[in-house]
């Protein structure tokens, strides 16, 4: 499907809607974020802040900023990400991953806007050893989880035209993430004890960004799953090895379980998600992950 949106089409591939679009990113300074808008501003007009300008949570805020621009899409890079701390902040983090999601939801559906928003694959309760299908049932089992699953309600709830993508395990060169930790850890010990009970997909931003562009591009609107390549999972501990690896570390890596090196919030055992459906419709083939590992690498 192909939805007409405002903006001038400058060129099109067989099927595929290409046009300067105006778009409004939420959470400019996170992760995602930094590496999608250098990206989408190559071709598209954008309009981005963070919690610093505008607060997704404050409703009028929201309208305000929507109304004024019109956008063609709004997409929502901001969230609570804080997975143990949820448990004990509830109340914030349903504030921003919940009510602050319902905001851009219902102002994009008073002014005509398009809302691509992201979700986790801690939607699901990782009980199975089958990768995850968009439409398969989510089961929270972390308050973040919760929290990111009532947004998901409100966008589909409010909204028929949007972008839903679930992924998991980001790591990009501006943010927090696994990578950088396991590089801190071996320069600080010789051995590293890391979890091999939960299996996931590692995902690029980069990657994730590439993919959302051409989804976007496609018109497709939908629940879909993007994360890079891993053919069935790998656990953290897999991952911590060819991180060191591609650096050419030789720190010793010793598997541990969840319950050894308990956290706050409980994680899904399983919460690989099946990427067919993203492919189908935007054209985007996910990446190995150890390829897409190699080309971060080679950026930091
Ligand atoms: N990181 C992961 O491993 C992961 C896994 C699965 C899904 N996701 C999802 O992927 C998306 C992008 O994640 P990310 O890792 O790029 O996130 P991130 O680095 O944590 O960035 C989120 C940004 O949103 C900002 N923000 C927080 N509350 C806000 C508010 N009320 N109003 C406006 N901005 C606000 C944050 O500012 P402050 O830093 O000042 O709070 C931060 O700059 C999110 O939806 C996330 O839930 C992430």
């Amino acid at each position: 499907m192909v939805e007409a949106v405002e903006g001038k089409i400058v060129s099109g591939k067989q099927g595929v809607l290409e046009c300067i679009m105006k778009i409004v990113v939420a959470g400019s300074k996170g992760m995602l974020a930094q590496d999608l808008i250098p990206m989408l501003e190559k071709e598209h007009e954008i309009f981005s802040f963070d919690l610093d300008e505008i607060d997704i949570t404050d409703k009028e805020q929201i309208f305000g900023l929507v109304r004024k621009t019109k956008p063609d899409i709004v997409i929502n890079c901001a969230a609570y990400n804080q997975v143990d701390q949820a448990e004990t902040d509830r109340e914030t983090a349903f504030l921003v991953n919940a009510y602050g999601v319902q905001h851009l939801a219902l102002a994009c559906e008073e002014f005509g806007s398009v809302l691509c928003h992201f979700s986790t694959d801690y939607v699901f309760d990782g009980k199975t050893n089958q990768p995850y299908q968009p439409d398969d049932q989510p089961n929270p089992i972390s308050v973040y989880g919760e929290s990111k699953r009532a947004g998901e309600v409100f966008v589909q709830s409010i909204l028929n035209r949007y972008y839903l993508i679930r992924t998991s395990s980001l790591y990009g060169k501006y943010g927090q993430n696994f990578v950088y930790t396991i590089l801190r850890l071996a320069k600080e010990n010789e051995i590293l004890r890391i979890v091999r009970d939960q299996t996931m997909s590692p995902t690029w931003t980069v990657n994730l960004a590439q993919g959302l562009i051409e989804l976007i591009h496609s018109g497709n609107f939908g629940v879909y799953h993007l994360t890079d390549r891993t053919e069935g999972g790998i656990s953290w501990f897999e991952f911590a090895k060819e991180i060191l690896k591609v650096k050419g570390l030789g720190n010793e890596v010793v598997p541990t379980t969840s319950q050894e090196f308990a956290h706050p919030a409980k994680r899904p055992t399983y919460s690989v998600l099946d990427t067919t459906l993203f492919t189908e419709r935007s054209g985007y083939e996910p990446i190995p992950w150890q390829e897409s590992l190699k080309r971060f690498m080679d950026t930091i």
